[in-house]
């Protein structure tokens, strides 16, 4: 009889965003009168910077054209596109990465999630808890995680590190042995940064027990302190044991337009197999490449304009991470993060749970943010605020928390 893939059967009803999106769609119906501010998902609200306006337009107009229209675009990327990556954004730092290293794709959402395809179906996976919900739901969808505790909220199969205000929301070497170590820093969600000696522990230990490390690097265009890595490649040995996936969506804008990339180098293996090649197998044979007319955009990020330009976007949500730090510590919340992330972590008022807190922030104040518990058990009685709001919302907002 023909059967659904049982591990789907095992997820959470829906993914945190929708579930979050169908709560305010109910509370808006029964409240149409209410000024709902959404600094809930990481969605960016400026519009895209005119240096990158100008090379989608260019790009399109080639497209209109017999003689520089394109079809499919090369599997891995284009090639402006990945040595313009390789040049201005990792050997400008240093960093020692070719341009046939980097994976072009639609964005780090579907290249963190899909990644795990190409390691075995028994391999341990270790995340830090409160974590991204996309690295445990894609390793449940391939029956990787065992089975679920709803009281403790983990799955027994995962190995959890915890983030937690005692260790600066810095996870610890885990007891057990992970194969895969998804990090996420500048940090989703709790907005905490890792300097590069405590990376470095990281990437010797991964060496030393032979496991990979699949770092998220989407928010390093936030980092504004010295000694904080840009890219786990500024760290000594990470060629042999870390994937790094980068995102357009935060540094440029992209959510609506989809661009990203992943880079596996070359000498990284796996029980001595080469992961770039089966990655490269995986890319061709399931992935027809990111459109050429955003690609061109991508390559424009990297302009001398385009640069200044989203300096000043970043700029501009930064002020809303300071907005926020500041405006919840005046009312007298425990708060962290936004300084070198455009999220803000704290702790929900009087015992409140993070769904309660969740649900009286919406109804009191009209304000939507993400409960903490939704990221893991770590993040109970957290709350997540995006600074990624126009900045009249975010002021707006932090006018109404206190005034609460
Ligand atoms: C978030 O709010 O955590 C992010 O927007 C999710 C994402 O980047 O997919």
């Amino acid at each position: 009889m023909l059967k659904v893939n049982q591990n789907y059967l095992k997820l959470p009803g829906s993914y945190l965003f929708s579930t979050i999106g169908r709560k305010v769609r109910k509370y808006s119906a029964a409240h149409p009168e209410a000024d709902i501010i959404r600094l809930g998902i990481g969605d960016v609200t400026q519009p895209l910077a005119p240096a990158i306006v100008q090379a989608l337009q260019g790009a399109v107009d080639e497209m209109g054209h017999a003689e520089t229209f394109r079809g499919y675009a090369p599997d891995l990327g284009y090639e402006f596109l990945r040595e313009t990556i390789a040049r201005k954004d990792y050997a400008a730092r240093g960093c020692e990465i070719a341009a046939d290293e980097i994976f072009v794709s639609d964005g780090a959402k579907s290249d963190c999630s899909n990644i795990q395809e190409i390691f075995d179906a028994d391999c341990r996976i270790a995340v830090c808890d409160p974590v991204y919900p996309v690295y445990v739901d894609s390793n449940v969808m391939a029956g990787r995680t065992g089975t679920y505790d709803p009281e403790a909220q983990t799955w027994s199969d995962v190995i959890y590190m915890p983030c937690t205000a005692e260790n600066g929301f810095a996870p610890q070497l885990p007891q057990q042995q992970p194969d895969l170590i998804y990090l996420c820093f500048p940090n989703n969600p709790t907005g905490a940064a890792i300097t590069k000696e405590a990376l470095q522990e990281w990437v010797d230990y991964a060496n030393r027990v032979g496991a990979v490390i699949l770092y998220d690097a989407a928010y390093e265009a936030y980092i504004s302190e010295e000694g904080i890595p840009h890219s786990i490649y500024e760290c000594e040995g990470a060629r042999t044991c870390a994937i790094e996936f980068r995102s357009f969506s935060k540094n440029a804008g992209f959510t609506g337009v989809r661009l990203g990339f992943t880079v596996i180098p070359k000498d990284l293996k796996a029980d001595g197999v080469a992961l770039h090649p089966l990655w490269a197998r995986r890319h061709g044979t399931k992935y027809n490449g990111a459109p050429y007319i955003i690609q061109r955009a991508g390559e424009a990020v990297y302009s001398e304009a385009g640069r200044s330009q989203l300096r000043e976007q970043v700029a501009y949500y930064m002020k809303n991470a300071r907005t926020i730090r500041d405006g919840l510590r005046d009312a007298g919340y425990t708060v962290s993060g936004g300084v070198n992330a455009p999220y803000i972590w704290l702790k929900a008022p009087n015992g409140m749970t993070s769904w309660e807190f969740f649900d009286y922030l919406l109804d009191r104040a009209h304000i939507v943010g993400t409960p903490g518990s939704g990221f893991g058990p770590s993040g109970e009685t957290y709350f997540r605020l995006t600074a990624f709001g126009t900045y009249e919302n975010t002021v707006r907002a932090i006018e109404r928390i206190k005034a609460l």
